[in-house]
């Protein structure tokens, strides 16, 4: 004989399995480790240096053998690559961003050395002119205007010689209509066809990218914006179309970029195409954890962790951030 009315009460109770820390973690749905995690590096040129930057506390500027030493510490954490950015002061920017395909440029340099060191760690490389041009522009410009296909001939030069240079990965962040299929054939037209194309398929023109401005140098230097060829953020069909244009060209993986103001992109592209998808937590999103946690306003460590858990629940396969490291020695407590 029942004494309560169990009617009363629910039969299932989705709270049980939250009672225990072993119980929660069977019945976690998704599960972050370091081998989800591309570490975003800032390279600049010289020895020795670790330079902070400002907007971002806790990343640095690395100089090449800096860099090395990162590359040793992500391969003993199990971080499976790197995702390489270099400063450029004012004076080694040029209108036409020649340095973007020198062979002997701080990147191509400093990918060298990472695979000397480290032969089996994965190398990402932005393509890209930003770095590298006094207008601060992803492309060539011309009266004003970002030229498209001039800009195309450049960036297969860029991707050559980054892949020439030891880089596994090739990223064109330019957001160029095109782009993926010039860079294709002219990596295999070389000989590189293992050479990856990772594609910012669908890349917002943000304002969370302002730290990043700074910790290259293009921030005194970016002349006007970049919505002629960046996203407009009120848009996701649009990223849908980017995509299928890029899987098409040949990319092996697209990526969505901002992350977390993004999540919702990254699940419809998963869910679209379930093609290889990646999401770049960019500068603003660390610097602003980074900034809350400074001032004690959230635990810095816990954002951190559930920001990157929740990539990988919206269906990305991999997260590129600047957190990579501290959040794989997170992990291992
Ligand atoms: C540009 C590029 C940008 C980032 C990566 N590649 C900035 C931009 O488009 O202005 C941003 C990365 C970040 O904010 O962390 N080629």
């Amino acid at each position: 004989m029942n004494k309560r009315p169990l009617a009363r009460y629910p039969a299932l109770r989705l709270r049980r399995p939250r009672i225990s820390d072993w119980s929660r973690r069977l019945y976690a749905e998704t599960h972050i480790s370091p081998s989800d995690f591309l570490w975003a590096i800032i390279l600049k040129d010289g020895k020795d240096i670790r330079e902070p930057i400002d907007a971002m506390p806790g990343v640095f500027r690395l100089s090449p053998d800096q860099a090395v030493k990162a590359a040793q510490e992500a391969k003993s954490l199990g971080i499976p690559a790197l995702a390489l950015f270099p400063y450029t002061d004012a004076d080694g920017r040029t209108p036409g961003g020649e340095e973007a395909f020198n062979p002997d440029s701080l990147m191509c340099r400093t990918a060298k050395a990472i695979k000397d060191a480290v032969p089996d760690i994965g190398l990402m490389a932005d393509v890209a002119l930003d770095p590298y041009t006094d207008h601060g522009h992803d492309g060539l410009m011309r009266d004003g205007e970002i030229l498209n296909d001039e800009t195309l001939e450049i960036l297969v030069r860029q991707s050559i010689v980054q892949a020439r240079a030891g880089f596994d990965i090739i990223t064109p962040s330019d957001m160029m209509d095109g782009r993926v299929g010039a860079i294709r054939a002219g990596l295999d037209g070389e000989g590189f066809q293992n050479i990856q194309i990772m594609a910012y398929a669908a890349k917002y023109a943000s304002a969370f990218y302002g730290p990043y401005r700074e910790a290259i140098g293009s921030a005194g230097v970016l002349k006007g914006d970049k919505r002629t060829y960046q996203m407009n953020p009120a848009n996701s069909d649009e990223a849908l179309r980017e995509v299928a244009l890029d899987l098409a060209e040949g990319a092996d993986s697209v990526m969505v970029k901002p992350g977390l103001a993004y999540l919702d992109i990254v699940a419809r592209v998963k869910e679209e195409f379930g093609a290889p998808t990646f999401v770049f937590q960019v500068s603003g999103e660390y610097a602003m954890i980074k900034a809350a946690a400074q001032n004690g306003w959230l635990d810095g460590e816990r954002a951190m962790l559930e920001s990157l858990l929740a990539f990988k629940r919206a269906g990305a396969n991999g997260i590129i951030t600047y957190f990579a490291a501290d959040a794989a020695k997170a992990l291992q407590r």
